[in-house]
């Protein structure tokens, strides 16, 4: 059963509450209705993927109550705190790098170097984010492929017993989603157009890079669509049934004999703790591999079935030839 929270201080604390247990809750934002987790607990984040079942795990945004709790996480620069200064809070969503410090888990920046961070507007959110007291990630309150949600009844038709609450904060003022910009390179870049308008933003602070349109960047105006993600150095195998010469393992439940070194997904063989320590898992074989003169890493097989999906789709592109 999914409750049905108001916007009373009761019910905000409630909904905090519930997602300091793991839960998700669905609030409103300007711009739409967001599926929120703890953005620390690796677990409550692949509840989000599993819920909106998502064949593949994208990278999230991090909704967080000031300017200084986001830049906490993540380098500022200039451009960043222009932007903040001008926009916050509101519609616009900054990719930084994350600091060494940052506390978010790997899986909601999709084990990325950089983590796209926001300060929303709308009231709800924000009183959601004080009383929680740290990051929220939340993608739109959607299951995967169908449109995003502007209103509680939106959520509820689509998400409906899969998630502990939402919260009716009436409609969306903004109605589709915020301007997504990296200003983790040289120069800015427009990854998604949204609610705050290119123009805008260019008056604040000069020229913008929008990327080329090409097959894969010509799909960026729907959500999610942005194909990076982290790629370990090391090469992978999937489904392995042995482990060789060389290689690591990547172990879901009981361990393929004779690993030097391994890193287990979930020794009880679930899903959702395996999709939350996946990219931990990714990042710490190719720290510790080399050192123990391996060269690449033994996956063994993954169920195809709910989060499964999403983790084959990784390790797939994970083991794909290089160029
Ligand atoms: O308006 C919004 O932004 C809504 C509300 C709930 O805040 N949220 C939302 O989140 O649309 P989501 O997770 O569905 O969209 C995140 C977008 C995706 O296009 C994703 O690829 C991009 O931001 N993104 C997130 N982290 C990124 C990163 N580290 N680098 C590049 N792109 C990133
Ligand atoms: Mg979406």
């Amino acid at each position: 059963m999914t409750g049905i929270l108001n916007r009373t201080d009761r019910d905000i604390a409630a909904a905090a509450a519930l997602l300091a247990a793991g839960e998700l809750v669905a609030f409103g934002t300007e711009t739409v209705y967001g599926l929120g987790a703890d953005a620390c607990n690796a677990a409550a984040v692949a509840a989000i993927f599993e819920a909106k079942g998502r064949p593949r795990f994208n990278p999230l945004i991090c909704h967080y109550a000031t300017e200084a709790d986001a830049f906490a996480d993540v380098e500022d620069n200039d451009t960043a705190r222009r932007l903040a200064e001008m926009f916050w809070p509101g519609p616009l969503t900054m990719v930084l790098p994350r600091r060494a410090t940052c506390r978010v888990a790997q899986l909601a920046g999709a084990g990325l170097a950089t983590l796209a961070v926001r300060v929303p507007a709308h009231p709800v959110a924000a009183r959601l984010l004080q009383a929680f007291g740290g990051p929220i990630a939340a993608p739109s309150a959607n299951r995967s492929g169908h449109i995003s949600p502007t209103s509680a009844a939106h959520v509820l038709a689509d998400l409906g017993g899969r998630i502990a609450a939402v919260i009716d904060s009436g409609p969306c003022r903004v109605g589709l989603e915020s301007s997504v910009i990296d200003l983790s390179g040289a120069e800015p870049c427009l990854l998604r157009p949204g609610g705050v308008n290119l123009e805008a933003i260019e008056a604040a602070i000069g020229k913008v890079r929008q990327p080329p349109s090409s097959p894969t960047t010509s799909n960026l105006r729907s959500p999610g669509l942005l194909e990076s993600h982290y790629a370990p150095a090391l090469t992978l195998r999937t489904d392995a049934t042995s482990v060789q010469r060389g290689e690591a393992l990547l172990a879901f439940g009981l361990p393929l004999p004779d690993a030097r070194l391994l890193f287990q997904l979930s020794a009880a063989r679930n899903l959702n703790e395996a999709a939350a320590r996946l990219f931990e898992g990714l990042h710490w074989l190719d720290l510790n591999a080399p050192g123990h003169g391996l060269t690449s890493i033994a996956a063994m097989a993954i169920p195809h079935s709910g989060l499964g999906r999403a983790i084959n789709d990784r390790l797939t592109r994970a083991a794909a030839p290089r160029d």
